[in-house]
């Protein structure tokens, strides 16, 4: 070395010199995609079936970066329908363009490719991708999405030996258009035919519950490592618990908050909902270990015929898994689950996106703004057809995205006018939206008036699950908010007859989607927008994307794909003529 430096100071410099290289002076890294999306073919029941895949994989392959990284993923639709992919969790900040819903951008259309373009600014967790439209996701076409802190912001646990994806659901043999069919005619999409694990059937845990020769998920480990396991339920409507034979989970985190480590024998993991644990191979290797989910909440006339099963082998095994599968708990016992997920804490004093502790953020000190109740009903018929309602109304989502349509100043699509609490008038189909008060602090109370659990994501933020109990919520119940270390997530589950609280800051431009998990309440309506405007002029906003899809009342100012690829390095003449006119038309309608 020429220089000679105290050799306290190497850290320092070393560190300096890194984050000069790595982010203040390069810049912010890319990661690059080409993703094609197309039918395969998959048999987890033992039966031939059609999936969606990306890259030919179900599940799709597993997108793996870091804080702050520029992620660029060209999407090619090689199904028989429009197709959009949505990036659960990731915020996209001030940039709803590319959140992948129906609200926000036009579905490419078969045959077309679109490249999503994106920042994971500011959050680190374990969270998954999949399709948004015309309930795609019960075909698959979804996958993990890993977001690691930086180098300079330490992990609050030692570093895993492993790190193991896993996609919990239920499933059905039938089709995601036949299901979406039968939900429209209002029969239902009655008991799901099993469990998957990673797109994988059971192991044949019970030769009278499943069938021979069914390719089932084996993980692999050392006895004696530690391994991080993310587990996402993915699945289409049903509540799974999961857990592993003679194995403690430790929680570590959920959907990009790190939580106060605790060890769970088993967790309900609810549908759309993300984890990780530590898991450690501490159990001496007379045999593999069963990993189970199953559902939950299910009545037993309905239930269905296997839990999911994958097997834990340790690599100096010495057998099959054998003896009966782990307990679950008790069905009877109302508040097991209730209590477990209020067991779930913010890790206060560990750092996550930010060097800062996440508890800095003192979401308990913030004054309220805007209060939302909102009811959620069981399908109903409403105009004859079978809905589902989000404070007496039910979703309906117009050909030109409220996105695209504030843009272009295009009237009548939407309207800033969903009720803040349950209105005593017949449901009613509609394109309503939340006006949201930039700035604003909002409380959401979902009360579940149906008779099983359901999940309800919010885009674009990390809200605050401060409360939850049985029966109606009413102002006395936020004596028993937790203010101080309740998580920031982006699902949470509501149990039947109960209610959920979160709280929002709403520091997020953009149109934000809000709906349902499961997926037959979502596909039948619930659904709704949270608008947030900056009403000052934000430049750092992410303006229109140059390659937009047009639809809708827009669909003139698209171009055909083979064009758009060979014109797409600047804005054509005919474009900016087209978009004076329609800012002319709808300065005229406006009069
Ligand atoms: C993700 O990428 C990092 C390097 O950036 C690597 O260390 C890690 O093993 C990868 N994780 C997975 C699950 O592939
Ligand atoms: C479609 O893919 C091509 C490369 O295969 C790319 O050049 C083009 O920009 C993509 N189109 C869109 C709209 O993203
Ligand atoms: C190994 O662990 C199992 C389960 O805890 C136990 O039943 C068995 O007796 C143990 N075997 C040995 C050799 O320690
Ligand atoms: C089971 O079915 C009964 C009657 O249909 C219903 O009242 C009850 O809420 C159901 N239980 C669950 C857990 O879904
Ligand atoms: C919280 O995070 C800190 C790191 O900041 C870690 O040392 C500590 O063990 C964590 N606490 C718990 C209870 O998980
Ligand atoms: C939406 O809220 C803003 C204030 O945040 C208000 O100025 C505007 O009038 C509201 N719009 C409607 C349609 O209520
Ligand atoms: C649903 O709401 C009605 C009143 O609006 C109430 O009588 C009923 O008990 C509620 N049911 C559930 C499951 O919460």
């Amino acid at each position: 070395m020429l220089l000679r430096l105290p050799d306290d100071c190497w850290f320092f410099c070393f560190s300096l010199l890194l984050w000069l290289i790595t982010g203040g002076l390069a810049g912010d890294p890319f990661v690059f995609y080409d993703w094609t999306v197309s039918y395969i073919t998959a048999s987890p029941f033992g039966v031939k079936q059609q999936v969606i895949g990306i890259e030919g994989q179900f599940p799709g392959p597993i997108l793996n970066v870091t804080t702050n990284w520029n992620v660029v993923v060209n999407v090619k639709n090689n199904l028989d329908e429009p197709f959009l992919l949505t990036w659960n969790g990731i915020q996209q900040r001030k940039n709803s363009w590319q959140d992948g819903v129906s609200g926000t951008n036009c579905p490419i259309p078969a045959g077309w490719n679109w490249t999503y373009q994106f920042q994971v600014k500011d959050q680190i967790g374990s969270f998954f991708y999949f399709p948004s439209l015309g309930f795609q996701r019960a075909a698959g076409g979804y996958g993990g999405i890993i977001v690691n802190n930086r180098e300079v912001i330490p992990v609050p646990f030692a570093t895993p030996d492993g790190d193991i994806t896993l996609f919990i659901s239920d499933w059905y043999i039938k089709s995601h258009k036949e299901l979406r069919n039968d939900l429209e005619s209002g029969t239902g999409l009655g008991a799901p035919d099993g469990i998957l694990f990673n797109g994988l059937g059971p192991y044949q845990f019970d030769k009278a519950l499943v069938r021979d020769g069914i390719p089932y998920l084996i993980i692999n480990v050392e006895p004696g490592k530690t391994y991080r396991l993310r587990v996402h339920n993915v699945g289409i409507s049903t509540s799974l618990n999961f857990r592993i034979q003679n194995h403690n989970l430790v929680l570590v985190e959920t959907e990009g908050s790190y939580t106060v480590q605790q060890k769970y024998s088993n967790m309900d993991i609810h549908v759309g909902q993300s984890y990780s644990f530590l898991v450690t191979m501490d159990q001496n290797a007379s045999s593999d270990y069963y990993i189970v989910a199953s559902p939950r909440f299910v009545n037993s006339s309905a239930s269905i015929k296997a839990p999911g099963v994958a097997i834990l082998h340790y690599s100096n095994s010495q057998g099959p898994a054998s003896g009966p599968l782990p307990d679950p708990p008790n069905e009877y016992d109302t508040y097991y689950s209730m209590n477990q997920a209020r067991s779930i804490r913010w890790n206060v004093s560990a750092g996550a996106a930010r060097p800062n502790p996440q508890g800095s953020f003192r979401y308990g000190d913030i004054t309220v703004t805007d209060v939302y109740v909102i009811l959620n009903r069981p399908a109903e018929l409403v105009d004859g057809r079978w809905r589902t309602t989000l404070n007496g109304i039910s979703y309906i989502a117009p050909s030109t995205p409220l996105r695209l349509a504030q843009q272009f100043n295009v009237p009548g699509i939407f309207k800033l006018d969903f009720p803040n609490r349950f209105m005593n008038r017949p449901a009613k189909m509609d394109t309503s939206v939340i006006n949201g008060t930039f700035k604003g602090f909002i409380e959401i109370i979902f009360q579940n008036n149906d008779t099983s659990v359901q999940s309800y994501h919010l885009d674009g933020y990390a809200f605050f699950v401060v409360g939850m109990d049985y029966g109606v919520w009413t102002e006395n119940s936020r004596s028993t908010y937790n203010k101080w270390d309740g998580v920031a997530r982006c699902t949470t589950q509501v149990f039947p007859g109960a209610w959920t609280a979160i709280l929002i800051s709403v520091d997020n431009a953009g149109m934000w989607n809000l709906h349902a998990q499961n997926l037959d309440s979502w596909y039948l309506g619930q659904e709704v927008y949270l608008n947030a405007v900056n009403p000052e002029n934000d430049n750092t906003e992410v303006q229109l994307p140059e390659n937009t899809i047009y639809c809708g009342v827009l669909s003139f100012l698209q171009k055909e794909q083979a064009q758009r690829v060979r014109f797409s390095a600047a804005p054509s003449f005919d474009n900016t003529i087209k978009i004076v006119l329609v800012a002319i038309i709808v300065a005229l309608l406006g009069l």
